[in-house]
């Protein structure tokens, strides 16, 4: 099967990101807002990103106009009725992916692939609300979707191989390194990254360095082209919060649970890089540790 058109649910950080990646790679694509509000103000940050590719050489005039040109943004669900390929990138909430996974099946062709681009849900309790479950899998695509290589193709426990072989397709045309993976909570890259970025909060509460000293640890120390708390910022604090609770309620080890300075955070609307402040506080620059941490709760 070709991917001739792509629905992509949610227009966050994400969302927008993926969209942007399939019409660069010249496939039409609605992206659905899915909260209410107008969507000009997200196209007038997707013109301004992709013009500043044009002026830094990484992308000509002629492409930017295409890419814009395939790119429908929408606030209308029914707008992806002919995609043959939906990617799902809305909040990351079991409850309200499964409510979409159902919804979608009643707007799209049967043959659709229906996907989740979801950190760490289970790709298979969506697909369990589904009639034509082969379809359903997990596409996660990573932060931010049209800089990094890697997706994660994920089988849910009924998804078809056909389907796997036209995702790993598909992610290739779009100038992607797939990995195929089985459906555990996490997959590969969250499963090994979430439990280190919850080590390094640890290790800012019990004082053992501050948020500067351990990401620049991390970074010359470690090759890492982040620290842990920049790509915590980066990824989103209410992001990595419900990774933490969704592989905590799988695991059950205390390495983990969330820490109290995670949970905080987020109570405090700092969610990172989207907010404004999160570790850092990014309306300074450089970017200095958010004030509200000078005194982290051990
Ligand atoms: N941030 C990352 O690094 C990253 C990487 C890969 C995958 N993801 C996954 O992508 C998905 C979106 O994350 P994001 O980082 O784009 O988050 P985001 O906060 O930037 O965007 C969330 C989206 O969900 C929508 N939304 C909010 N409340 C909603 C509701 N009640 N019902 C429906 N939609 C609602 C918002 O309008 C927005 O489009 C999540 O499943 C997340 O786990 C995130």
């Amino acid at each position: 099967m070709e991917i001739k058109k792509v629905g992509v649910m949610g227009c966050g950080s994400m969302g927008l990101g993926v969209a942007q990646v399939c019409a660069q790679a010249g496939i039409p694509t609605v992206a659905v807002k899915a909260t209410p509000g107008s969507t000009d103000k997200i196209r007038a940050g997707l013109e301004k990103s992709l013009g500043k590719m044009v002026e830094r050489g990484k992308m000509t005039a002629d492409h930017r106009d295409s890419t814009l040109g395939l790119l429908q943004l929408t606030n209308r669900e029914e707008d992806v009725a002919d995609c043959d390929l939906i990617v799902e990138s809305i909040i990351e909430d079991l409850e309200t992916k499964k409510a979409l996974f159902q919804r979608l099946e009643g707007i799209v062709s049967p043959q659709a692939l229906l996907t989740t681009n979801t950190s760490t849900l289970s790709v298979t309790a969506m697909m369990a609300v589904c009639k034509h479950r082969v379809r359903v899998a997990g596409l996660h695509f990573f932060n931010p979707a049209p800089v990094m290589k890697l997706v994660e193709i994920i089988y849910g426990f009924e998804t078809s191989d056909e389907v796997i072989d036209t995702l790993n397709v598909f992610c290739k045309k779009v100038g992607k390194d797939p990995v195929i993976v089985q459906d555990t909570t996490g997959f590969i890259v969250n499963r090994l990254l979430t439990p280190y970025m919850l080590s390094a909060i640890r290790l800012l509460e019990m004082g053992t360095g501050t948020i500067g000293d351990i990401d620049h640890a991390m970074k010359s120390g470690a090759g890492h082209p982040m620290g842990p708390f920049e790509l915590a910022d980066y990824i989103g604090l209410d992001v990595v919060e419900a990774m933490t609770l969704n592989i905590y309620q799988d695991m059950h080890q205390p390495h983990v649970s969330s820490p109290h300075t995670l949970t905080r955070l987020v109570q405090l609307g700092y969610l990172g890089r989207k907010t404004g402040k999160g570790f850092y506080d990014y309306s300074v620059k450089p970017p200095m540790p958010n004030p509200a941490l000078q005194h982290p709760v051990a």
